[in-house]
């Protein structure tokens, strides 16, 4: 299991803190949350943060895009050092061409999923991503409650997956915990995405390694 930390609840006072914090646990990507106020109701960070992170993380850069049109900033978002990127279908109108420009940019390219939006959307899409983002509470906000009906969800696109016999990883993303990492992998997840649970507990360091350790033992 991958587990990528949401640099959403880090701590923006002491950020290099933080990245070294990444750096040195059994991390293995950065997940950064880039919001535009107008796909969701909150306004995060952009390209000089992401640039500042670069210059410090020694473990990919894993950006996920909640705004409108992300095309027109893409190649902005990998000139800033991000590895892999995830748009959302909600806010692509040419999915398709989107994730083309986005392989053309030599990053990992990925598609987000807003909890009401069916799985069974991706089938002609699929084969074209390196990642499905599935997101597991309503994006916009760090600490939300893990919506059940996400593990259906997972479920599916794995079998989904395995029909088209595809190396597509699933992420979820949004309030997973030391709780549901297990169920999580046993639905089909690689990467989980964890914001509060890391940065919420007493030693962040040692959260990490017990939430792939939950997750592996699956
Ligand atoms: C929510 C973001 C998440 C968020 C997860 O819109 O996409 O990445 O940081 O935070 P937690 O793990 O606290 O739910
Ligand atoms: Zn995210």
């Amino acid at each position: 299991m991958l587990i990528a930390p949401s640099i959403l609840s880090a701590n923006f006072n002491n950020l290099k803190d933080d990245i070294e914090m990444i750096n040195q646990s059994d991390a293995d990507l950065f997940h950064l949350d880039v919001m535009d106020g107008m796909f969701v109701p909150n306004i995060s960070f952009g390209f000089p943060v992401i640039r500042a992170i670069s210059k410090l993380a020694e473990k990919p850069l894993d950006v996920h895009l909640m705004i409108v049109d992300p095309d027109r900033y893409l190649d902005r978002f990998v000139e800033a050092g991000a590895n892999l990127i995830s748009v959302h279908f909600e806010a692509c109108i040419h999915l398709h061409r989107t994730i083309q420009f986005l392989k053309s940019l030599n990053v990992k390219s990925g598609v987000a999923l807003n909890p009401h939006t069916p799985v069974h959307l991706l089938e002609d899409i699929l084969k074209d991503l390196d990642f499905v983002l599935i997101m597991s509470v309503n994006p916009g906000y760090g600490g939300q409650k893990f919506i059940d009906h996400s593990l259906n969800k997972i479920e599916k696109l794995r079998e989904m997956i395995l029909e088209q016999g595809l190396p597509t990883l699933i992420e979820v993303d949004g309030g997973v915990d030391l709780n549901n990492a297990a169920s999580l992998k046993s639905a089909g997840a690689d990467i989980l995405v964890a914001g509060n649970t890391v940065f919420g507990s007493v030693n962040p360091l040692n959260t990490i390694a017990l939430l792939k350790r939950q997750a592996d033992q699956a």
